[in-house]
C-alpha cells in the first residue's frame, strides 16, 4: 500500500482474495444469478411487447387486447420475484462474508503482539472493523447485484437487438473504448479518495475515544477547543472526500451517458439514412425501445467500478490487519504447572530499535523465592515483568523458565503459570464476579472468589456494593475508587493460584492499613511461589528474600535487605531517602 498517494499498488491480489471468500458461498451467487436472469429476461420481452402492441393496433383481436392488457402486470410480477431472489441472495452473501471477515479480524486482533498496538491507534482498528468492513458489504453487494443484474440485462437486450438488426447494433460497440477510458480514470480517483476517507474515519473514532476517555484532563486543562478543532478538521476532511466521491461519480456517469447517447444518435442517423424505408413501424419501435432500455444498465455497469474500488479498498484495509503477524506461538514444550525457576541471561530489550531499555540483564530467581525489583522510575522494572508472559520478546539473550527458554512453551501454557497485578489495573465493564473469575477462571465457585476477595481486603467493600458479587463496576471499573480497583486486581491474581506471581506496584493506591493487611495475605500466598515484587515503597519489599537494584536497564546490586544496607551502596542510599520521607 502506498501511503502517500493512497493508491494500492496492486488491487488484483486483494480482488482475488475477496473472491475466495465468495467462492465458499457459490450457491448464493447461483441463486442470485437465477433470480436476476428472470429479471433480465423480462427486458427484451418488454421491448418485444412494442411489436405486439403495434400488431394489435393494426389488427385488434380480443385475445391480443387481453394479452397486452395483462402483460404489464405479469411482467412486473415476474420481474419482481426475480429481483427479490437475486437481491436477497446477494445481501445474504455480502453479510455472511463480512460477518466472517469481521470475526476473523477480531480474533486475529486478540492475538496480535503488543507492539502492533503501540503503532496503531485503537480507533484505527475499531474503524477497520466497523467502517471498512461495512464498505465491503455495501459496495461489494451493490457491485455483485449490478454486475449480475445489469450484465444479464445488457447481454439479453444486446442479443435481442442483434437479432433484430445486427449491423446497427454493432455500432453500439464502437463506443466501448471511450467508456473504458472514463471508467478507468474515475476508478483510480475513487481509490485515492476512498483511502483518504478510511484514514479520516480512523481518526474520527480515535479522537472521539480519546476525548471521552480523557474527559477529565480535557476539562481541567480546558482542552475542549483543541479537541473540537482536531475533530472538526478530520470530520470536515471526511465530508469533503465524500462530496468529491459523489462529484467524481456524477461526472463519470454523465460522460458515459454522453458517449452512449452519441452512439445511439449515430444509430438513429444511420437507421434513417441507410435503411429508413423498408422497416415496419413495429420493428422500428421495438428496436428503439431496446436501445432505450439498454442505456441505463450500461450506465449502471460503468458505475460498478466505483463500488468495486470502494469494496476493494475496504478489503485491502482488513487484509492488511489480518496479515500482520500474530504473536509467535511455536513452542511445543507443554507445561502443566511450572516449578518456577526463572533466569534472565544477558537480556537485551528495547521498545524501539536502537533504544535498549534493558541492556544485558542477568539474574536468577529460584523456585519459591521472593525477589523485589527496585530502582528509579523508568529503570525498566515494568519492562522486566512484561517480558515474562512474553508481551514482548527479547532482542538478545534469553529468559528461561525451569531451564528452558520462554519461547519453547506454548503461550497459553506459559501464561497460565503467571498471575499478575500490573501497574496499570485494567478491569472489564462487567460484574465483580466476572472480573475476578475472568477467562480461564470463569466458573470458579463463589467460595473461592470470596476467599480471594477476602485475602485482597476487598470483600468488605464488595459486600456493600448493590448486588455484591453481581454488582456492575462500570467501564474499566470507573464506579470504584483507585484502591478498590487495585484490590480487585489483586483478588483476581490470588484466585488464579499460579506458580509465578508478579506484583507491579500492586498496593501503590492503598492506605497503610489495607496495605498492611494485604501484605499478610501476600506473605501467605507468596509461600511456595516464585514472586516478583516491584514497589517504590521500600517498606513493602524489605521482607523479600532478595532485592535487585536496577538502574537504566542494568543490575546495580543484589542481596537481602540487610546485606545491601551493610554494603552501603545504591540501595542503602535509596533506603535512607525513603526512610527520611516517612
Ligand atoms: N510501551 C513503551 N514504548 C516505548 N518505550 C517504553 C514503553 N514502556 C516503557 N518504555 C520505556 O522503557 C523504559 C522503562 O520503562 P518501565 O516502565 O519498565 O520503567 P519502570 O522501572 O517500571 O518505571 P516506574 O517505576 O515509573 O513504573 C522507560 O524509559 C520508558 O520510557
Ligand atoms: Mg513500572
Amino acid at each position: 500500500m502506498n501511503e502517500v498517494t493512497g493508491e494500492p499498488e496492486n488491487v488484483w491480489p486483494v480482488y482475488r482474495r475477496l473472491l475466495r471468500y465468495t467462492q465458499r458461498y457459490w450457491y448464493a451467487l447461483l441463486a442470485s444469478a437465477f433470480g436476476f436472469a428472470i429479471y433480465a429476461a423480462m427486458q427484451p420481452l418488454t421491448a418485444h411487447m412494442m411489436q405486439v402492441i403495434v400488431d394489435t393496433f393494426e389488427n385488434p383481436t380480443p385475445g391480443k387486447v387481453l394479452l397486452i392488457s395483462l402483460a404489464p402486470i405479469t411482467i412486473a410480477f415476474i420481474q419482481g420475484v426475480g429481483r427479490f431472489i437475486g437481491s436477497y441472495s446477494v445481501a445474504w452473501l455480502g453479510q455472511h462474508i463480512v460477518f466472517q471477515m469481521r470475526n476473523e479480524v477480531f480474533q486475529h486482533v486478540l492475538n496480535l503482539p503488543q507492539k502492533v498496538f503501540q503503532h496503531n491507534a485503537t480507533g484505527r482498528i475499531t474503524s477497520k472493523l466497523v467502517f471498512d468492513a461495512q464498505q465491503i458489504t455495501a459496495a461489494g453487494s451493490d457491485a455483485v447485484v449490478i454486475i449480475i443484474r445489469e450484465g444479464l440485462t445488457v447481454a439479453l437486450l444486446l442479443a435481442y437487438l442483434l437479432y433484430i438488426d445486427w449491423k446497427l447494433t454493432l455500432i453500439l460497440f464502437t463506443v466501448a473504448p471511450a467508456i473504458g477510458v472514463v471508467v478507468n480514470y474515475s476508478g483510480k480517483r475513487f481509490r485515492v479518495i476512498s483511502r483518504r476517507m478510511q484514514a479520516n474515519m480512523g481518526n474520527i473514532s480515535h479522537y472521539v475515544g480519546e476525548a471521552i476517555d480523557g474527559q477529565q484532563p480535557v476539562k481541567i486543562f480546558a482542552g475542549q477547543e483543541q479537541e473540537r478543532k482536531r475533530f472538526f478538521d478530520v470530520s470536515r476532511s471526511f465530508e469533503k472526500q465524500n462530496v468529491k466521491l459523489v462529484a467524481t461519480k456524477e461526472v463519470g456517469t454523465s460522460l458515459v451517458h454522453m458517449v452512449i447517447s452519441a452512439g445511439v444518435g449515430t444509430i438513429i442517423f444511420l437507421f434513417f439514412k441507410v435503411m429508413g424505408e423498408d422497416v415496419s413501424v413495429g420493428v422500428f419501435l421495438t428496436f428503439f425501445t431496446g436501445i432505450g432500455l439498454i442505456q441505463k444498465p450500461i450506465k449502471n455497469l460503468t458505475d460498478v467500478n466505483v463500488k468495486i474500488q470502494r469494496g476493494l479498498i475496504g478489503a485491502a484495509s482488513l487484509f492488511e490487519l489480518l496479515d500482520t503477524p500474530a504473536e509467535d506461538d511455536s513452542g511445543k514444550r507443554s507445561l502443566t504447572r511450572a516449578r518456577g525457576n526463572l533466569e534472565f541471561r544477558d537480556v537485551v530489550f528495547g521498545y524501539e530499535s536502537g533504544q535498549p531499555v534493558l541492556k544485558g540483564l542477568s539474574f536468577k530467581v529460584a523456585a519459591g523465592e521472593t525477589v523485589a525489583l527496585v530502582g528509579r522510575s523508568g529503570a525498566g522494572k515494568t519492562t522486566i515483568s512484561s517480558l515474562l508472559p512474553r508481551f514482548h520478546d527479547v532482542d538478545a539473550g534469553s529468559i528461561l523458565l525451569d531451564g528452558f527458554p520462554l519461547s519453547d512453551y506454548p503461550l497459553k501454557d506459559l501464561r497460565r503459570q503467571i498471575a499478575m497485578v500490573s501497574q496499570k489495573v485494567v478491569l472489564f465493564n462487567d460484574t465483580v464476579r466476572n472480573n475476578i473469575a475472568y477467562g480461564e477462571l470463569q466458573g470458579a465457585n463463589d467460595a473461592d472468589i470470596i476467599q480471594a476477595l477476602k485475602d485482597a481486603q476487598a470483600w468488605e467493600f464488595v459486600q456493600q456494593l448493590q448486588g455484591g458479587l453481581d454488582a456492575p463496576i462500570g467501564q474499566d471499573g470507573t464506579q470504584l475508587s483507585g484502591g478498590q480497583r487495585q484490590r480487585l486486581a489483586i483478588a483476581r491474581a490470588f484466585l488464579k493460584n499460579a506458580p509465578i506471581l508478579i506484583l507491579d506496584e500492586a498496593t501503590s493506591a492503598l492506605d497503610t492499613e489495607s496495605e498492611f493487611k494485604i501484605q499478610q495475605a501476600l506473605e501467605n500466598i507468596m509461600h511456595g511461589r516464585t514472586t516478583l515484587v516491584i514497589a517504590h515503597r521500600l517498606s513493602t519489599i524489605e521482607k523479600a528474600d532478595r532485592i535487585l537494584v536496577l538502574d537504566s536497564g542494568r543490575l546495580l546490586e543484589s542481596g537481602s535487605h540487610e546485606t545491601l544496607l551493610a554494603n552501603n551502596g545504591a540501595y542503602a542510599q535509596l533506603y535512607r531517602v525513603n526512610f527520611e520521607e516517612h
